[in-house]
């Protein structure tokens, strides 16, 4: 099948990689200093790795892209307030895994103020921390804490010749996490682009089911468009569940043999440039929805719809998922899954039989981003600049009191929408939703 190609946007800046240290810097008590190491190499079998993946807050802040470095933040240190320690360059084993940046050409690529190879570490770090009060490091980061530890033992042994050791360890991943919620415009065209290369990748998914493939096989139909566009990766693992499979809420086997009559469904998102799109259709295996599934799926999809328009500046993610849980319980009930009075089914939660996740995550570097849910003890408000998912879903699971036509039948729906200053934007829109519009696509040409 030929794929199209998409203008890919610009990357970020380092002005914008600038910024984002300074507004850090700011954010932090004076005579701090900050120790962000990079992400490491991980085996994943003799000799082999699985595939390199920048840890989030370090490429954040930096955008360096190799294994095993080290940012430092000193700020109002005049020689520079932004060091980078990176892999020394090895030509030798360059040659076997590819150039190394090196720190010479680390400052002017990526717009640090000074860079050091690994290998002048040990010797220059205490010395660069020396009189700091609070050193701010992901606290729990075993690496980062051993770096912190060594570079106290150091300072404390030489306290006599005047040197002072940082007082206070702190935890630097909420102030990087507050400011990672705030997507800035360049961040939402890698988003957009990120949801742009998802929503192809469902599209064309839709375009090749058929009963009897395997359900990988239509992972491999994802797969193949996220990187064809130039993904670097799926954001998460792909989910495909034909059937009851669907029920089963991170269900990856993605190995049964996809059914005439059943519904399928997709929950995959491509990663472009570190930033996640993450998509969930539903839809038949063989083109039409019966009458059960479409019963079920319109009852989903017009809660998903409301939720998504309700996006705005200072609405809750509870208050859209309390909206969500009174549409799909209104909807149990009319499907007869639930009986009595609204009010009382959802008080007492029987809709968690059916509807058992939450409604929105934040989006953004990492698929499940950071960033607080509350702040100052309260349900945070959405803001211009945040990023969410809307994806409610019911599973109707294969028990012997449901009606045998509803049994097994799984449906979420799920797009990914920044919130916008006049309301918000669906980054996820090019891919269908509507029972017409996926049946019209899925017709076979
Ligand atoms: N794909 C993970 C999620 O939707 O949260
Ligand atoms: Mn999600
Ligand atoms: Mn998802």
């Amino acid at each position: 099948m030929a794929s199209d190609t998409l203008p890919r946007p610009p990357a970020i800046g380092l002005d914008e990689y600038r910024w984002r240290r300074r507004a850090l810097m700011d954010a932090l008590p004076a005579s701090s200093a900050v120790l962000l190491p990079a992400a490491t190499l991980v085996t994943r079998s003799n000799d082999s790795e699985y595939p390199f993946r920048q840890d989030s807050d370090f490429h954040y802040l930096c955008g360096f892209p190799e294994p095993d470095a080290l940012l430092l933040l000193l700020p109002g240190r005049e020689d520079g307030e932004a060091i980078l320690f990176c892999p020394d360059k090895d030509p030798a084993l360059e040659a076997w895994t590819g150039i190394r940046v090196g720190a010479e050409a680390a400052v002017e690529r990526f717009g640090v103020d000074q860079a050091f190879a690994n290998s002048e570490r040990d010797e220059r770090l205490a010395g660069l921390l020396d009189g700091r009060h609070s050193l701010y490091l992901p606290l729990g980061d075993e690496r980062a804490m051993a770096l912190a530890d060594e570079v106290r033992h150091q300072l404390l042994a030489r306290a006599r010749q005047g040197a002072r050791a940082p007082q206070a360890l702190a935890d630097i991943a909420v102030p990087i996490h507050e400011q990672r919620l705030i997507k800035s415009d360049g961040e939402l065209e890698l988003m957009r682009h990120a949801a742009r290369i998802s929503a192809r990748a469902h599209v064309r998914a839709m375009r090749s089911v058929r009963p009897g493939l395997a359900e990988y096989q239509l992972q491999a139909e994802i797969e193949h468009e996220f990187l064809w566009h130039g993904a670097s990766a799926p954001a998460y693992s792909t989910i495909v569940g034909g059937g009851a499979n669907a029920c089963v809420l991170h269900y990856i086997e993605n190995a049964a043999t996809l059914a005439d009559g059943d519904l399928v469904l997709i929950d995959a998102g491509a990663e472009f440039a570190l930033y996640a799109g993450d998509i969930t259709r539903t839809f038949p295996v063989n083109g039409h929805f019966s009458d059960a599934q479409r019963s079920v799926y319109e009852i989903v999809l017009a809660a998903q719809v409301r939720a998504v328009e309700s996006v705005r500046s200072g609405v809750t993610l509870g208050e859209l998922h309390r909206g969500v849980v009174r549409d799909l319980t209104r909807g149990l009930i009319e499907l007869g899954l639930l009986e009595g009075d609204l009010d009382a089914r959802i008080d007492d939660e029987s809709y968690r039989r059916f509807y058992l996740h939450s409604t929105s995550h934040w989006l953004g570097l990492d698929v499940h981003d950071v960033g607080g849910y509350r702040r100052d003890g309260e349900p945070r408000q959405l803001e211009p600049g945040m990023v969410l998912t809307i994806e409610p879903g019911l599973y109707i699971p294969d028990d012997s009191d449901i009606p045998a036509a509803l049994r097994g039948i799984g449906v979420r729906i799920e797009d990914d929408v920044a919130v916008t200053a006049s309301g918000h934007e669906v980054l996820t829109a090019d891919v269908p939703k509507r029972v017409e519009d996926i049946e019209a696509l899925m017709v076979k040409h």
